[in-house]
């Protein structure tokens, strides 16, 4: 069978925007528990500003609490800072978040775009150097809540900029969930020729309900690397309209389906949602979960 392999950016993506702030503890203890299902790479962290997002105060401890040896753990860094904590932290894979557009880099990190390259540029070097897996998100990059449509040009143009600058991997992201399987598959079809499914990964929101759709389309299109997030919690506090991420247990539970290989135990994975739903205090869950559960409790009954 073949490997699909999920990210799950629960954690951060997913917690950094829910209106419950979850201990540092809470969070390494849902990382631990998301490993333990068997989920090969968890986005663990953010080494951001606390009064620019509050909910990811304590990086250092998630870090400190986990055994790194144990899965591919990441953390978003938006600047030097950031990445200098993440090293002081022993985070050994650091993803920099580059938005497609001038207004969404101003208004996620404070910095217009061009200067967002260059800083994000300098970081993968330094990380090449100090043998950091350096990752890099283009955000937006189906649809930006202040700017709209984004060329493909652009898109691509940055995506090489990333890789020159010696990005190991980058996560094309769907940050607002605007964008349509149509899209996305002119989109891969550009990138996956000149850049090598093996070197890029997606990241869907599900706003339209088109989060599984997309990331099918991204499948078809050579893509083996998705980020997801458990219960579909997510969000970005600085992209208006921007809903949950793809749930984890939708993407684990369509590649099943399909007769991709995750790695991945699926009643594990829900009993992960049933504790997220504990940890923040309202209902959870992707599109799938009812049947999920019903699915469950039959297989359970039938022993
Ligand atoms: N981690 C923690 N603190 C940081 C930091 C980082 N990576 N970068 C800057 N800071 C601190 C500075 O030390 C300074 O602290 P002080 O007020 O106590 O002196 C303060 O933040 C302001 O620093 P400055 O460099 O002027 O930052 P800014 O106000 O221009 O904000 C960011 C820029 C990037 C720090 C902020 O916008 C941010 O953290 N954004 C993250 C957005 C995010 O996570 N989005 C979701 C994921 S895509
Ligand atoms: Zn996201």
């Amino acid at each position: 069978m073949e490997r699909v392999i999920v990210n799950d950016v629960g954690p951060r993506d997913g917690l950094q925007n829910d209106p419950a702030t979850v201990s540092p503890a809470d969070r390494a203890g849902l990382i631990r528990d998301l490993v333990a299902a068997g989920v090969p790479a968890v986005e663990a962290v953010s080494f951001v500003s606390p009064k620019a997002v509050p909910k990811m105060a304590g990086a250092a401890e998630v870090i400190a609490a986990l055994d790194l040896d144990a899965a591919d753990f990441s953390a978003l860094i938006p600047n030097r800072k950031g990445y200098e904590l993440a090293r002081e932290a022993g985070v050994r894979s650091v993803a920099v978040v580059l938005s497609a557009t001038d207004t969404m880099n101003r208004k996620n990190i404070n910095m217009d775009l061009d200067t967002t390259v260059r800083v994000c540029s300098e970081i993968l070097e330094q990380a090449s150097r100090d043998g950091v897996n350096g990752r890099a998100y283009v955000s937006v990059a189906l649809g930006c809540p202040y700017e709209g449509d984004v060329p493909e040009d652009r898109i691509r143009d940055l995506t090489r900029t990333m890789f020159d600058a010696g990005a190991t991997e980058v996560i094309v992201a769907d940050t607002i969930g605007a964008g349509n399987p149509a899209q996305v598959k002119s989109l891969f079809s550009r990138l996956v020729p000149d850049f090598g499914a093996d070197r890029l990964s997606a990241h869907f929101h599900d706003t339209r309900a088109l989060a599984l759709a997309n990331a099918w389309q991204a499948l078809e299109c050579g893509i083996r690397k998705f980020d997801a997030s458990i219960g579909g919690l997510g969000g970005c506090p600085f992209a208006p309209g921007a809903a949950g991420n793809l749930a984890t247990e939708d993407l684990v539970s369509l590649l099943h389906q399909a007769g991709f290989d995750t790695g991945i135990d699926l009643d594990a994975l829900l009993a992960v949602v049933d504790r997220v739903r504990e940890l923040v205090g309202h209902p959870v869950g992707g599109r799938a979960l009812a049947w999920l559960h019903n699915h469950r409790a039959a297989a359970a009954a039938a022993g």
